[in-house]
């Protein structure tokens, strides 16, 4: 399949998005910008259409799609009733990064929300988004625009790596705002439930509701089931092993830890401010340096878990951060490519005094 690319920053006749919602007028998938991420959309109405998505993506069918609206009110018609937390967070975030799961009506296709009784809606505030969803005139389902498992892309040069060639389209709208997905809160129930942390903080949350709950699956309960069934799936994995490093004292050794470990592979270590500052340079040491706040680091993730990729590493260290504001989503997206493994300073350690088992542990 062919697969358009409209640059929007050479697009001055503004035809690019006509064509693009043309295309997804006719049931073709597209990928666009949002504040988070790139969006992979389709007609979110259109069964067939939506199947496109999944096909294009490796994405199995049992995991459901948000559907992304240009009004307020477009949430309406695709909804049995919004409950009062429903409208709360509403009126105080859209647009913006956060979803909301409500009880499904009728027009909604099973596609979309893989036989569950509820629906996933967004209303996207990036103008790229937002204009586009407007001229198709139909509710769009958008998954983020990567091959399933892959990190989400944050670019559209990212998107073209994964989708040439399977979808209709990419409008390129320059990178990303947030770098992480939008925050899930189910408000069907009696309290707010927070499925996925995202862009919207839990605090920020709470702001407004009060008492608003996370899927113990969030918190690394290990029996929990998580209640976003895409929660479950292995998600933004890079290729290489993965370990978070949060205690101060694993941090101190992290350098020297570092610079070892590189003898016998590639390593790269994602780390930030004072962290970034006390690392060596190396041979086949990769410091992938992403500033100094979390917003900056929320924005820079996947794309550094990508470059990890390119890089060819056999060991990824990551520097964990605090799980307040965007910190909660961010170590939440962090664990996940890690697989839940941490390296503690005690590990460390006891690598550091035996060589052979350092380079075996790099190796494995
Ligand atoms: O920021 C975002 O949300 C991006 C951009 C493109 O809008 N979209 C995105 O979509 O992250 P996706 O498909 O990668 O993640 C949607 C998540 C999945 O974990 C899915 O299981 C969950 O939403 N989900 C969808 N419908 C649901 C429902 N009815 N109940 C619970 N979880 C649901
Ligand atoms: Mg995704």
């Amino acid at each position: 399949m062919q697969t358009h690319y409209w640059n929007l920053q050479t697009d001055t006749e503004g035809a690019a998005l006509r064509e693009a919602a043309a295309l997804l007028k006719k049931g073709e998938a597209v990928a666009f910008p949002t504040e988070t991420v790139y969006g992979l959309g389709a007609d979110g109405l259109n069964g067939a259409a939506v199947r496109k998505i999944f096909e294009a993506k490796g994405r199995p069918s049992d995991n459901p799609l948000i559907l992304h609206i240009a009004n307020k009110e477009d949430i309406l018609p695709l909804t049995t009733g919004l409950t009062k937390q429903a409208q709360i967070l509403i009126d105080k975030f859209w647009p913006g990064p956060l979803t909301v799961i409500v009880a499904k009506s009728a027009v909604v296709p099973d596609e979309v929300s893989a036989g569950l009784d509820t629906v996933a809606v967004r209303m996207p505030s990036h103008p790229v988004a937002a204009e586009l969803i407007r001229l198709a005139g139909t509710p769009i389902a958008a998954p983020s625009a990567n091959l399933s498992g892959k990190p989400s892309p944050t670019d559209a040069e990212t998107v073209l790596a994964d989708m040439q060639g399977r979808i209709a389209g990419i409008v390129d709208g320059g990178a990303c705002e947030v770098g992480v997905e939008s925050t899930i809160v189910d408000t069907t129930g009696e309290v707010p439930v927070i499925l996925r942390p995202g862009g919207i903080t839990r605090e920020q949350l709470e702001e407004v509701l009060g008492k608003v709950e996370l899927d113990p699956a969030i918190a690394g309960v290990e029996a929990a089931k998580p209640k976003a069934p895409g929660m479950k799936y292995r998600h933004y994995a890079p290729k290489a092993k993965m370990y978070v490093v949060e205690t101060p004292e694993a941090l101190q050794l992290l350098p020297a830890f570092a610079k070892e470990a590189a003898k016998s592979a590639p390593v790269a270590v994602i780390c930030g401010g004072k962290v970034a500052e006390t690392m060596q340079r190396a041979e086949h040491l990769h410091i992938l340096n992403w500033g100094t706040d979390k917003k900056e680091l929320a924005l820079k993730l996947y794309r550094l878990l990508r470059r990890c990729d390119k890089l060819g590493v056999g060991l990824i260290l990551s520097e964990g951060v605090a799980e307040d504001g965007l910190g909660l989503a961010i170590m939440n997206r962090m664990r996940k490519a890690a697989g839940r493994q941490v390296l503690g300073a005690d590990e460390m350690q006891e690598l550091l005094k035996n060589s052979t088992q350092l380079k075996s542990f790099v190796l494995k």
